[in-house]
């Protein structure tokens, strides 16, 4: 594999690491502001999280790279209300998605085909994590100040299972 490349996917092993700590970070918030079912939602995120670090760690080592395993910066627990904590998964989807589209844009200039193969993948799961965290927004401003919808929507997010 070209050089560059393995520096990105290297890099992102890394990258879904931290987003994995954000959405713990996440989680933590809303466990508590005793939000349980937010908790568990973004505690579901955050092990998937993990699962793509996974695939692109897996990726490299069948690619005969050895992975190198950088430090991971902090993450926050925290916010200022649910809105705040929402608006941050949204920005930090939209930062993968362009690093996602980085490596894709090297992998297309290098005429590397299986790691386009390979990073089709993520192009639609960050399609679904965009779709999910604009959904979030979106609930929790139709909500507004009205306590009662809170609990509705934490109950909702509560019944997430994978
Ligand atoms: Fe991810
Ligand atoms: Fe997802």
């Amino acid at each position: 594999m070209n050089e560059k490349v393995v520096e990105l996917l290297n890099a992102q092993v890394n990258k879904e690491f931290f987003s994995a700590y954000m959405y713990l970070g996440v989680s933590q918030y809303y466990t508590r502001q005793n939000l349980p079912g937010f908790a568990s939602w973004y505690m579901i995120q955050a092990q998937e999280e993990q699962e793509h670090a996974m695939k692109f760690y897996n990726y490299l080592v069948d690619n005969d790279v050895l992975v190198e395993l950088s430090q991971i910066i902090p993450a926050t627990s925290d916010y200022k209300d649910p809105l705040a904590a929402a608006k941050a998964a949204d920005k930090h989807e939209h930062y993968i998605t362009a690093e996602i589209e980085k490596i894709m844009d090297a992998a297309v200039k290098d005429k590397d085909y299986r790691t386009q193969l390979f990073l089709n993948w993520f192009i639609t799961e960050q399609e679904e994590e965009e779709r999910n965290s604009k959904d979030m927004i979106a609930k929790i401003e139709m909500i507004g100040n009205d306590n009662k919808g809170l609990y509705m929507l934490d109950k909702e997010l509560g019944e997430r299972k994978g």
